[in-house]
């Protein structure tokens, strides 16, 4: 099985265009491209995924597997990879929103909760992403 390991500058490219071809948000990816994992093949980017610290508190974004490394577990390879790396760094819980796979992290253990539920601060940096915040259900899990 191939190992996610941390994304640097030459990866952020592909990053953003498996973000793109997935129809998820590319803003603060570059600047943040140091806070992602990534899983490569020789044909290229297999997969990524992203971390944000708040603190107590870490948003996990941009999970997306290429179509063709899909339902290998890739994604809960990167997922678990990523909630390892937040509790590494001190982080109590994660939260993340999606308007497309609800069920997928709910299978992963993640709980919806309300917007109105999380701190202001956090709040208004997941927000500023969603071109339609209240279509995207927002989830969290303990760590
Ligand atoms: C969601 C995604 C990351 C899953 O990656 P993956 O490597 O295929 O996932 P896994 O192999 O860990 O799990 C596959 C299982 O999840 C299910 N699944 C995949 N996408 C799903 C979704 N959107 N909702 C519910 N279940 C989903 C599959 O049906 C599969 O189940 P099966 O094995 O019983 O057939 C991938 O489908 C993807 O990149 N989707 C587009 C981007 C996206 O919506 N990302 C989440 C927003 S942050």
């Amino acid at each position: 099985m191939m190992r996610p390991h941390n994304a640097t500058e030459k990866d952020c490219q592909d990053v953003l265009d498996l973000l793109a071809a997935c129809g998820l948000p590319l803003d603060g990816v570059a600047s943040q491209i140091d806070n992602f994992l990534v899983v490569r093949d020789n044909a290229g980017l297999l997969g990524c995924a992203g971390v944000e610290n708040h603190g107590q508190v870490a948003v996990l974004r941009s999970v997306a597997v290429a179509g063709r490394a899909r339902s290998a577990g890739l994604g809960e390879l990167l997922v678990a990879a990523m909630l390892a790396e937040a509790r590494t760094r001190g982080a109590q819980s994660v939260v993340l929103q999606t308007t497309t796979a609800a069920g997928y992290f709910a299978r992963l253990g993640f709980e919806r909760i309300e917007r109105a539920c999380m701190p202001q601060e956090l709040r208004d940096a997941i927000s500023l992403r969603e071109a339609c915040p209240s279509c995207a259900t927002v989830m969290q899990a303990a760590l």
